[in-house]
């Protein structure tokens, strides 16, 4: 069994795509281990983003992730790392495949819906980071 992270973005947040996105994960029979809403501040989204900390659109990201409500949660199941990934879908939306989350919701690259840890070493940092 593993364990990941994903995040609920500002924007899947207000576009009440909650319940909606966390049915497709117990649908998928992942267990829900920790779950929370919250607002991150500009400091913990600093630390969260820190790996994109030199990219063109980190202040874009920033201000993004801090300008609502998200909802966190640590799921586990089989292979949770790539399995989540692939139901999430690919950041860009132009490339998000159809019945991924970000392929059926996102239209937006720096708006995309949902988060979710790309490697064991990230959720490891990242859920420490939020929970
Ligand atoms: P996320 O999976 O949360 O990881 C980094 C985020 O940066 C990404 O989703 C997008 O929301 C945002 N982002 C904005 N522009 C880009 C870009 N050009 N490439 C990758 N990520 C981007």
């Amino acid at each position: 069994m593993e364990q990941t992270l994903f995040i609920i973005k500002p924007d899947g947040v207000k576009r009440h795509l909650v319940g909606e996105i966390i049915k497709r994960f117990e649908n998928k029979n992942f267990n829900f281990i920790k779950l929370k809403m919250f607002a991150f501040d500009k400091d913990n989204a600093t630390k969260f983003y820190y790996i994109h900390k030199d990219k063109s659109f980190f202040h874009e990201l920033i201000s993004f992730i801090t300008s609502g409500e998200v909802v966190a949660a640590v799921i586990e199941g089989n292979n949770a790392i790539q399995a989540t990934r692939l139901m999430v879908g690919s950041t860009n939306y132009v490339e998000a495949e159809p019945g991924s989350i970000r392929g059926d919701y996102a239209l937006g690259l720096t708006s995309n819906i949902i988060h979710a840890s790309d490697s064991k070493q990230n959720f490891e940092i990242e859920s420490k980071i939020i929970f």
